[in-house]
């Protein structure tokens, strides 16, 4: 059994056109960029921002967002080739079927259930809690230790029935609220400006100090246990420790990538949706994270709650805008746990059609056009996880799972211009091989500095991940079972071209 075998970017493309298996092509680069936006924009600029400000970075939050930033915009370059040669559902997991084998496809989409399904969970667990913050929720809805967190259940239950009725009403249905978050955003910064006080920013870089001798080992990041530094705060490596935990913020711009299926002209408009949704977002949160420092001292005790935005307001006096920050929150969350549920099920979808997981779940709803029985599957097991699952330990695996995406995705990069460089790529990353070099180096830098539980965890599913495709997914591929003849062909007798 050759694990390693590939699945041509021909046969990719063909699968997409058999008739049980075909998506509804309806998307344009505005709604891409829409669901980009839509996903990006969440729980990390809502609550990271404040948290990692108090204590890692200080104003300094600033350069973290950009560290963050220039290390996914080298991803989405990355991503955005890819996604021009190859327009298949399943982004990173097709882009590495057709590059670097079957095992590692198949181990790169089982890691995307971290970014995407648990990804979702933990963003609708937030939106309870703004909910209830903005309507005030009876006690039986919102969740505690002791009961599950039915206000959560119910919002994935909802957009999962939106999924299912259609990408495009997903995309109204997203445009919509991503105007009003990107409003709030706007409006934070606009409004913020009043009250900053230079003497917030000052010191900038807030000087290291020593973590406190209770912090647990299990949470220091992965670097410093190696080097065996003293676990510290602020400082230059704070800064950088801030950069991997709001690479959060920045989840979703690769999402765009696995609607390439659904959009009518996906060589030129998934990078313009992938590229442009993330500069949006980039200037936004580096406003964002300047004004809210400039407004609150980084040190102040309410920096560090659940909302330091309305807490920035409230400390100068402006209670009101709590409420509208509480509103962007809610709506701005919706459409990330949507785009979030779309992107699983397309990327469950690829791997069902491909036979690593059951091909009958495959099908394609006659009239919506959509993966139907998939996305209603993904839906009940994020509304499980949403539900019951205590979250909090588990949301650092959605950065790690997504930085390991970008890493496989940028190596790809390098190998399909080395193994095919006969394919037509619409849009092409510059400077190969140095460009998805440093793209791997930056998402490793941030993956170590992730806390040593974080990568036990992530390990061990990775693990989990390794049996299933020995005791399944290897038997029943569909790129196994027809046999090398058709899979080693990867020379094409004519371009793949438009
Ligand atoms: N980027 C998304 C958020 O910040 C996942 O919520």
């Amino acid at each position: 059994m050759n694990v390693f075998r590939i699945k041509s970017v021909e046969q990719s493309m063909h699968d997409t056109e058999e008739p049980e298996h075909q998506l509804k092509k309806e998307l344009s680069a505005w709604d891409l960029t829409f669901f980009g936006v839509g996903v990006i924009i969440g729980t990390g600029i809502f609550v990271l921002t404040g948290q990692e400000a108090n204590l890692n970075a200080g104003p300094a939050i600033v350069i973290s967002f950009v560290l963050a930033g220039v290390t996914c915009g080298l991803a989405a370059l990355c991503y955005a080739e890819f996604a021009s040669t190859v327009p298949v559902a399943g982004s990173a997991y097709t882009f590495s079927y057709a590059t670097l084998g079957e095992l590692v496809a198949w181990i790169i989409g089982w890691d995307l259930v971290l970014e995407l399904a648990l990804g979702a969970a933990v963003v609708a667990r937030g939106w309870s809690a703004y909910f209830h913050d903005l309507f005030g929720l009876p006690s039986w809805l919102a969740g505690d230790d002791a009961r599950p967190d039915i206000a959560a259940i119910l919002i994935v239950l909802g957009l999962t029935a939106v999924a299912i009725l259609g990408t495009k009403l997903s995309g109204r249905f997203t445009g919509v609220l991503v105007v009003i978050k990107v409003a709030v955003c706007l409006f934070v910064v606009a409004a913020g400006l009043f009250f900053i006080k230079a003497a917030n920013y000052s010191p900038f870089l807030p000087p290291s100090k020593p973590s406190a001798s209770d912090a647990a080992a299990s949470d220091q990041p992965l670097i410093q246990a190696v080097f065996g530094m003293t676990p510290s705060h602020f400082g230059a490596f704070g800064v950088i420790a801030a950069a991997s935990v709001v690479f959060f913020a920045y989840i979703g711009f690769d999402i765009v990538a696995t609607a390439a299926e659904e959009t009518r002209n996906p060589k030129r408009d998934v990078p313009r949706g992938i590229i442009g949704s993330l500069a949006i977002c980039t200037l936004l949160y580096m406003a964002v994270s300047f004004v809210v420092t400039g407004m609150l001292r980084y040190s102040d005790p309410r920096m560090s709650t659940s909302a330091p935005l309305s807490e920035a307001f409230q400390a100068n006096g402006v209670t009101w805008a709590s409420k509208v920050i509480s509103l962007g929150a809610v709506c701005g969350l919706t459409t990330v746990i949507l785009v979030l549920l779309l992107g699983q099920s397309r990327v469950l979808f690829a791997m069902c059609r491909d036979g690593l997981l059951p091909q009958k779940l495959a099908t394609v709803h006659p009239r919506f056009g959509t993966p139907h029985v998939i996305t209603l599957l993904t839906g009940c097991f994020v509304a499980v996880l949403a539900g019951i699952v205590p979250l909090a330990e588990l949301s650092k695996l959605v950065s790690i799972g997504t930085l390991f995406a970008f890493v496989l995705v940028s190596a790809g990069v390098i190998i399909l211009r080395r193994t095919r460089p006969d394919l037509h790529r619409a849009f092409r990353v510059p400077a190969v091989p140095w460009v998805p070099i440093l793209s791997i180096l930056a998402c490793i830098w941030l993956m170590l500095n992730l806390s040593l539980a974080t990568w036990a965890r992530f390990l061990i599913w990775l693990a989990i991940g390794f049996a299933i495709y020995f005791t399944y997914g290897a038997r029943h591929s569909r790129v196994g079972r027809a046999g090398p003849a058709d899979v080693s062909d990867r020379r094409v007798p004519e371009r793949l071209d438009d």
